[in-house]
């Protein structure tokens, strides 16, 4: 696959930079290596505090932000290491749907007094936007990054503003995604589509091969 980004879609990072509002105080949560909560310091955001959740994670974040006053770390599980009302924004990217799902649900308090939370899951989102549904948190964006030859999903949740209005059964792809006509879109439904038609064009024998080559894989893992 070509890594020129199809139409004009940004990285990933400068995409979740774009979505988290100038002057916005923000918290990194699974700040990774820093990158974006450095980057956003520098563009002058007046608080950013990077999180990690484990012992390893959070020592090699300091070591690569400690020094810099700019950016203030913090150890612990999701929007639990924020205090109350403490940052506006909260960015929640690079992670597994199911761990981003966990993350605001269980700090669903902290998550519906941000003003924003800028989601962006590794590849799967579906589960994640009838998560955000179930528990009336508004979605009302949606945009894609492109990196590394493969495209993001970014998520907008906005608290107290209306949500998107979305049939799922007419727009599986989310209410924004699934219309907007733009190269970069009309080129992630084009990988979507190639992707579904290949799962759907194995046959249920073929699927039933599959998955025991997983279970006998995963059996071989753990012999008796
Ligand atoms: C793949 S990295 C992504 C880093 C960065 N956010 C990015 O988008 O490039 C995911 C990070 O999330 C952290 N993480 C996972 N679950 C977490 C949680 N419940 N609370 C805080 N951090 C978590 C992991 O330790 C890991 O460093």
């Amino acid at each position: 696959m070509s890594t020129a980004a199809p139409g004009d879609l940004r990285t990933r990072l400068d995409t979740l930079i774009r979505h988290t509002p100038m002057g916005s105080r923000v918290a990194d949560i699974g700040a990774g290596d820093g990158q974006l909560a450095l980057a956003l310091a520098r563009r002058g955001a007046p608080l950013v505090i990077a999180t990690e959740l484990h012992d390893g994670a959070y020592s090699r974040l300091v070591h690569r932000l400690g020094g810099d006053g700019r950016v203030a770390c913090r150890q612990g599980d999701g929007l639990a290491c924020l205090g109350q009302d403490e940052v506006d924004v909260a960015v929640v990217a690079g992670m597994g749907e199911y761990t981003i799902g966990r993350i605001v649900s269980s700090g669903l308090v902290r998550a519906a007094r941000l003003q924003r939370l800028v989601l962006q899951p590794m590849a799967r989102t579906a589960y994640l936007r009838r998560l955000l549904s179930r528990i009336e948190l508004p979605l009302t964006g949606e945009d894609l990054a492109w990196e590394g030859g493969r495209f993001y999903q970014v998520l907008i949740v906005e608290p107290g503003r209306p949500a998107l209005s979305w049939d799922p059964e007419r727009s599986p792809l989310g209410p924004a995604l699934s219309h907007r006509q733009d190269e970069g879109a009309r080129a992630w439904r084009r990988e979507v589509k190639k992707v579904w038609r290949e799962r759907l064009a194995l046959t249920p024998e073929a699927k039933r091969q599959v998955l025991a080559r997983m279970l006998a894989q995963v059996e071989s893992l753990d012999p008796p």
